[in-house]
């Protein structure tokens, strides 16, 4: 490792390093800081760097802005360099005096050409090479998804370091930016020093940068916040000049926010009022550049079949309680609306089992089971325009209509469209009829709008969750149910944040996925509960802080997380569908505000219970239906974020089989108790 520890701190739920290394660049010993956010101990994050100001080191940044809480809540890293060489044999005098402005602490983010500096004063190749790839190689940074942004001398590094290379920083912002450094004298001063001349300067110039090369549409809306009070702004000397800048942004056609904030002014005080804008703008872009990746092309499925039932093997569940009996299935062409697809690979859900066990008064037979699935499209009916055949998709028992009228698709509060929930819950199509024939000429039964327990299975357009084909169907069937609900029962019901406590009961695969969810979320205690306790060594790689089996203690777990916390847990979750454990789960949450999010499905005739007094001191109670994702625009941007390297997913597939006929063997596995998610490719 190339890098020295220098120090170590624990941070809403993640660290502040200071790390040392030989740079290359300078001939020196360099200095940076960084904030890595909890999800990085499992997974690569995006980074936004940070340039500081005039006399500044790596610290002012890390010390001062606060940047860390939303870095951490945004799950992104912070890469804050030191502002110039050091050490006794870096020259730093100008004509002979040493100078505030010049030299060391003011490196200007330049390659020195003048032989006296031109050895070490090469900020430009550090901030740019030298230091992206050692943080991408030894840290848990993502390759070449970064952002960047700095204060002063540091604004102009950050938006020089952008424009200079299109396509290398996501976006770029900038604090009170020396925007056109050859028009004023901070700026003449460090080009005449280090290149000779202010002419020179024009290629570090953002201005000048802007005249030349610009617009930069990859870079999307520059950010740029000025304080309106700021004394290099507004005393003698108008240092920043960020309407030269602006004026060449309009001139080229360029987007850009410049703000000027009232009464604000150069110091870390104007920064830190606005940092929580300036990372939320960068995790954006972030995040959707991480999301950008090379999707391979799909092979177009044969066309024969197309318009003619499909003969295939399908495992259909005759009657409750009796074992699954594999038969040649009719599979009849999609109508209006619908979508035929060729299931690749299925994963069983504990739903499954519980309406083949008879537990769901609602169960129909003889059904086709199975609804977390991995397919590609055979054929498309009538009127069908957001998939094709040759798409990759996952068929979702949440659909997502889109339509106008539904105020469930339209409100960003919910997932729950209701828009074919009738027929759905009949084992029927929309259209009333069922697509599935036995052998014997007998209807069978859809389930959840999936019925994936068959080679050929026809879902409804809007239940069809078009994803990016680079990710293997065996991986993408994960995301059809219990692992998406776990992580947005976490990020999109409750929304938990950094520093939290939370307390999981039930470590099957939603449990573990609310487990790592919380971990990537910054949650700083994570209390895993399960009769099981082998599901515990998983619970601690995935970011447990305490396991707890309820065997081992007389109380009930309520009881016991109220005495380890004192007042509770601020957020609960139960993935048991036990109602005596949703009771624990709500009286364990903290006081005044804890919150239990009910995740489990419950026995048929369950009812919960609690103590009115729990609710008006403070506790709230929720549920969630897949993790309140909106099928088809949220789905496929999990799956962007496993392909992306951010959200592994690996670790839930615990067993695999092939065939059809394995299915039974897969329900078996589910029954064992070591199993996450048995995962079926037929
Ligand atoms: N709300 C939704 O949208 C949604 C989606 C998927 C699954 N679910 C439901 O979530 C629940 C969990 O699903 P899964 O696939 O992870 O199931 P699973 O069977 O794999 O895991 C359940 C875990 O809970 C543990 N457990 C059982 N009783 C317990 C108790 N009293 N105390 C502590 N631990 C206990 C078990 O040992 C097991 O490890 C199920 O009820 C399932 O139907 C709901
Ligand atoms: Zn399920
Ligand atoms: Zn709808």
């Amino acid at each position: 490792m190339a890098l020295k520890l220098k120090s170590e701190k624990s941070m809403h739920g993640g660290r502040v390093v200071q790390y040392t290394h030989d740079s290359k660049t300078t001939g020196t010993e360099m200095v940076f800081s960084v904030f890595i956010p909890a999800n990085a101990e499992f997974t690569k994050v995006p980074a936004l760097y940070y340039l500081s100001g005039l006399t500044c080191t790596d610290l002012n940044f890390t010390e001062k802005a606060g940047a860390q809480q939303f870095a951490a809540k945004a799950g992104i890293m912070l890469v804050a360099p030191d502002t110039s060489p050091r050490g006794d044999d870096v020259p730093g005098d100008y004509d002979g005096e040493v100078k505030w402005d010049f030299g060391k602490g003011a490196g200007f983010y330049v390659n020195a050409t003048v032989d006296k500096f031109k050895k070490n004063y090469n900020m430009y190749d550090y901030v740019t090479k030298e230091l992206p790839a050692i943080v991408e190689a030894e840290l848990p940074a993502l390759p070449g998804v970064k952002s960047i942004t700095g204060h002063s001398m540091g604004g102009h590094g950050a938006l020089v370091c952008a424009l200079k290379n299109p396509g290398a920083y996501k976006s770029v912002s900038a604090f009170a930016p020396i925007c056109h450094p050859t028009k004023c004298p901070w700026g003449e001063k460090a080009f005449t020093g280090y290149l000779g001349s202010v002419d020179a300067g024009k290629e570090y110039d953002a201005t000048e940068l802007m005249l030349a090369k610009g617009p930069f549409p990859e870079l999307g809306e520059i950010l740029i916040d000025t304080g309106a009070a700021d004394n290099f702004l507004t005393g003698d000397v108008n240092q920043l000049r960020p309407k030269d800048f602006e004026e060449a942004c309009k001139e080229k056609g360029q987007k850009l926010t410049s703000r000027f904030q009232a009464g604000a002014d150069h110091s870390y005080y104007f920064i830190a009022s606005y940092i929580e804008d300036h990372i939320n703008y960068h995790a954006r872009a972030l995040r959707n550049a991480s999301m950008v990746v090379s999707s391979k092309p799909t092979e177009l499925p044969p066309t024969d079949t197309v318009g003619k039932p499909i003969k295939c093997k399908a495992a259909v569940a005759y009657a409750a309680k009796e074992p699954l009996k594999v038969v040649e299935v009719t599979v009849a062409p999609p109508k209006a609306g619908e979508v035929r697809v060729k299931v690749i690979s299925n994963a069983l859900c504990h739903t499954d089992i519980y309406t083949l066990s008879g537990q769901d008064p609602e169960g129909l037979f003889p059904s086709i089971l199975g609804h977390e699935a991995g397919c590609i499209v055979e054929s498309v009916g009538e009127g069908v325009s957001s998939v094709a055949p040759g798409d990759h998709v996952i068929p979702c028992y949440t659909p997502q209509c889109n339509e106008g009228s539904c105020i469930f698709c339209m409100s960003p509060k919910t997932n729950l469209c209701p828009k074919i929930r009738g027929t759905q819950g009949k084992g029927v199509m929309p259209d009333g009829t069922s697509r599935f024939t036995g052998p014997d000429g007998e209807t069978l039964y859809h389930f959840m709008g999936c019925s994936a327990f068959s080679e050929y299975t026809v879902v409804a357009e809007i239940s069809c969750a078009k994803i990016n084909p680079a990710l293997h169907l065996e991986k993408a069937s994960l995301f059809g149910c219990g692992v998406s609900t776990g992580l947005g029962a976490v990020w999109n019901t409750t929304k938990v944040e950094p520093n939290s406590s939370v307390a999981v009961w039930g470590l099957g695969a939603v449990g573990l996925a609310v487990v790592q969810a919380a971990k990537m979320a910054g949650a700083r205690r994570i209390f895993a509960i399960d009769l099981n306790k082998s599901k515990f060594q998983i619970a601690t790689k995935l970011g447990a802080t305490d396991c707890l089996n309820p065997a081992d203690y007389e109380e009930p777990m309520n009881v016991v997380l109220v005495k380890m916390t004192q007042w509770g847990v601020d957020y609960t979750f139960d993935c048991t569908g036990n109602v005596k454990v949703m009771r624990q789960a709500l009286e364990a949450a903290h006081r005044g505000w804890g919150m239990s999010c009910v995740i489990g499905v419950a026995a048929a005739g369950m009812e919960i219970a609690t103590r009115p007094f729990q609710v008006v001191t403070g506790r709230r109670w929720c549920g969630t239906a897949f993790g309140g994702w909106k099928s088809r625009s949220d789905v496929p941007k999990l799956v962007e974020r496993n392909l992306a390297g951010e959200l592994p997913i690996d670790h839930f597939i615990t067993h695999r089989f092939k065939g059809v006929e394995e299915i039974s063997k897969a329900i078996d596995a589910l029954h064992g108790g070591d199993c996450l998610r048995a995962v079926v490719s037929y």
